[in-house]
């Protein structure tokens, strides 16, 4: 089959990352005889020093006309330490989340017992981790109006605003990860003080009645915050808004003691994004030496997800779970042996061609 990406390597170590993304791609290709058509586009700091724009139109066409995308990560510290900066990477971030209607953000976050060494928890409460963490990405307080300063420039309002629509789409979409796992949901919320928090826990009791054999709770976020430390394995699906997942899903990253492994994929109405959860980490741009597990996975994500193929997603996941057992890996897993961001890609990409 074919199938048309648009590739947004973006800032930092984004391209060093992607590329390893595109050998593997390309193996599976070979492998299995589906042709990959890999069109470029610009994205975050580099789209404005190029452009002006964090989101090019040209951009936002290529991702319109792709069958996925594979993103890599944005950010520039010139711009971290600028607040009076007019335009920012970020904006080009939410900006495709919106325009694309990435509603819901994926996140599996699994321990690996060859990395149970690398948790800042101890054994025998991340041993046996897995959890699917569904972050809500275009309402809430990231983009609720009105939003600003009062005139006298004293006074900042942000404003948290959810709809029955958007609460209920995905919402059930946990629920379908949920009936393909241990059928068992947790909200997340605020309700004890947040209206919007309210409407969530009124949609999701109604949302679930079509799921005759899931069990849903609700817990608060404060809570969840606590509770993700403290017995991790308590948790299967985990659904919330945009805001309380953004901070929720980077805690339970850690858990697993490698957040260069995660991979993710935002689902949107026509076209998915996939992008590994670490960010653009500038210090190391240029190096050779950022583990590109996390953007090879968020591939085999959307092999499974935006192409349906299974098999080869699997084989994908399976030639990283090697490399790791293999111990050929970046210097954030092996502090003794190193290999190469591109060394460790290719060794995927080999192991993929030469397998079975
Ligand atoms: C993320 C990031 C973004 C967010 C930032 C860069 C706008 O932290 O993808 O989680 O807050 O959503
Ligand atoms: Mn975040």
């Amino acid at each position: 089959m074919d199938f048309k990406i648009a590739v947004l390597p973006g800032d930092g170590i984004g391209p060093e990352i992607i590329d390893q993304a595109k050998k593997v791609i390309e193996a599976v290709g070979i492998k299995f005889n589906h042709k990959f058509n890999f069109k470029q586009g610009l994205v975050g700091a580099i789209a404005i020093d190029k452009t002006g724009n964090p989101l090019p139109e040209e951009t936002l066409d290529l991702c319109r006309s792709s069958d996925a995308v594979l993103f890599g990560a944005i950010g520039d510290p010139k711009y971290d330490n600028d607040p009076s900066a007019k335009v920012r990477p970020e904006q080009g971030l939410l900006a495709m989340r919106k325009e694309l209607g990435l509603y819901a953000n994926v996140r599996p976050v699994s321990t690996l017992p060859s990395l149970i060494e690398k948790s800042p928890l101890k054994r025998e409460i991340v041993q046996g981790v897995d959890i699917m963490m569904i972050r809500e990405l275009t309402g809430g307080i990231y983009f609720g109006k009105p939003q600003g300063r009062s005139e006298d420039g004293n006074t900042a309002y942000d404003s948290c605003v959810y709809s029955r629509y958007e609460i209920e789409r995905v919402v059930r979409l946990a629920c379908d990860y949920a009936m393909k796992r241990s059928k068992k949901i947790t909200v997340v919320d605020k309700a004890n003080v947040l209206a919007t928090s309210r409407l969530w826990r009124e949609t999701a009791v109604i949302a679930v009645k079509d799921y005759k054999e899931l069990t849903m709770d609700f817990m608060f976020v404060d809570n969840a915050a606590m509770q993700l430390i403290q017995n991790p394995r308590k948790f299967d699906v985990i659904v919330t808004e945009n805001m309380f997942g953004d901070i929720l899903s980077d805690e339970a990253s850690v858990l697993t003691g490698s957040l260069g492994l995660l991979p993710s994929a935002s689902i949107g109405l026509s076209t998915s994004v996939f992008e590994p959860i670490h960010g653009s980490y500038p210090q190391a741009a240029g190096k050779n030496i950022a583990n590109p597990l996390g953007t090879i996975l968020s591939a085999g994500m959307m092999l499974d997800l935006a192409f349906n193929l299974k098999t080869e997603a699997e084989v994908i996941k399976t030639a990283v779970a090697k490399s790791i057992e293999a111990e050929y890996v970046t210097e954030d897993l092996n502090r003794t042996h190193p290999r190469s961001t591109s060394d460790v890609g290719e060794w995927i990409a080999r192991y993929i061609q030469e397998s079975n």
